[in-house]
C-alpha cells in the first residue's frame, strides 16, 4: 500500500508511515481542538517537504486570516502559493454571497453541492493536486436539508475525490461530548480513516490529544496520544512522553 506522509511530528509512525495514498480521511473534533492547524500543516508539509501540490478549500475561515495565523508557525503559505505548490480556495464567500478579493474562490451563487463538487474536481485536475483538505464538510452541507441529501452529497464527494486520486482530508466539527465522530454521523462510514482530536480543559490547563479511530488496511496505534500545539505546529507525543 502506498503511503502519503503527513510530516506532522509523531503522527506518521502511529499510522505505519502515513495516510493510505488516494484515500479519504476524516479529521473530527470539537472547536479549538486543532483541526484547521492539522489540515493546513498537512498541506504545507506536502508542498514544502514532499513536493506535492495541495489544495485547501476553506469554508469557515477567511484565507487572509489563515495565511496570517500560519506565519506564527513559520509557514509562509503565500510563498508556496506563488510557486504554485499550494492553492487556497475561498469558500467563505460562497456561503455568504459576498464578492472576494481572492484569486481562487468557489462561486458565490450559494452552495449548490453538485456545482461545488465539480468545481473542486476541476481545480484538482487543473492544479495537479496530490492532497486536498476540505475545512469543513459541515459547512458544505449547509444547504442540504435532509439526512438523505447529506449522505448522497458526501458519497458523491468521496467518489469524486477517489477518482481524482488525491489523498484527502475532510474536516468535521463535533460537540465536545458528542458520541458520534462527525456532524452528520455518516462521514465516518464514508471515509477510509478517522482521526479524532480531543480538547479537554482541566482546571486552568488544557489537554489536547489525538486518536486514530480507524484507518482501513493499516495497522495503527489504538492509544489516545497527547498532543501539543507549539510554535512548530502540531506535535503528537508518544504515551510515555505524556506530561502527567
Ligand atoms: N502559534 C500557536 N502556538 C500555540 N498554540 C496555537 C497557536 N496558534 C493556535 N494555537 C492554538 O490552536 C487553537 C486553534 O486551533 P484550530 O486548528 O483553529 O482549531 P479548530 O480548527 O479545531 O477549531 C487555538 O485556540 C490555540 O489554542
Ligand atoms: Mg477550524
Amino acid at each position: 500500500m502506498k503511503k502519503t506522509k503527513t510530516g506532522i511530528y509523531g503522527l506518521d509512525e502511529l499510522i505505519d508511515g502515513g495516510f493510505p495514498t488516494g484515500r479519504t480521511i476524516l479529521v473530527s473534533g470539537s472547536c479549538g481542538s486543532g483541526k484547521t492547524t492539522f489540515g493546513i500543516q498537512y498541506i504545507y508539509n506536502g508542498a514544502e517537504l514532499y513536493n506535492e501540490p495541495g489544495i485547501y478549500v476553506t469554508l469557515d475561515e477567511r484565507p487572509s486570516l489563515l495565511r496570517e495565523d500560519c506565519l506564527n508557525f513559520g509557514w509562509d503559505l503565500k510563498e508556496l502559493e506563488n510557486k504554485n505548490m499550494i492553492r487556497i480556495i475561498d469558500g467563505t464567500v460562497a456561503r455568504m454571497g459576498f464578492p472576494t478579493e481572492e484569486e481562487f474562490a468557489l462561486p458565490s451563487t450559494g452552495l449548490d453541492i453538485d456545482k461545488l463538487l465539480l468545481e473542486i474536481l476541476a481545480s484538482i485536475k487543473r492544479f495537479g493536486a496530490k492532497r486536498i483538505v476540505i475545512d469543513s464538510v459541515a459547512s458544505l452541507g449547509l444547504t442540504l436539508r435532509t439526512e438523505e441529501d447529506i449522505r448522497r452529497g458526501l458519497l458523491k464527494l468521496n467518489y469524486l475525490l477517489g477518482k481524482a486520486g488525491t489523498t484527502s482530508l475532510l474536516i468535521s466539527e463535533i460537540e465536545v461530548d458528542d458520541k458520534r465522530f462527525s456532524k452528520y454521523g455518516v462521514e465516518e462510514y464514508i471515509a477510509d480513516g478517522v482521526i479524532l482530536m480531543h480538547y479537554i480543559g482541566v482546571g486552568g490547563g488544557i489537554t489536547r490529544a489525538l486518536q486514530v479511530v480507524k484507518m482501513r488496511g493499516v495497522k495503527h496505534s489504538e492509544y489516545i496520544h497527547p498532543l501539543e500545539i507549539t510554535k512548530r505546529g502540531i506535535e503528537v507525543k508518544r504515551i510515555e512522553q505524556a506530561d502527567i
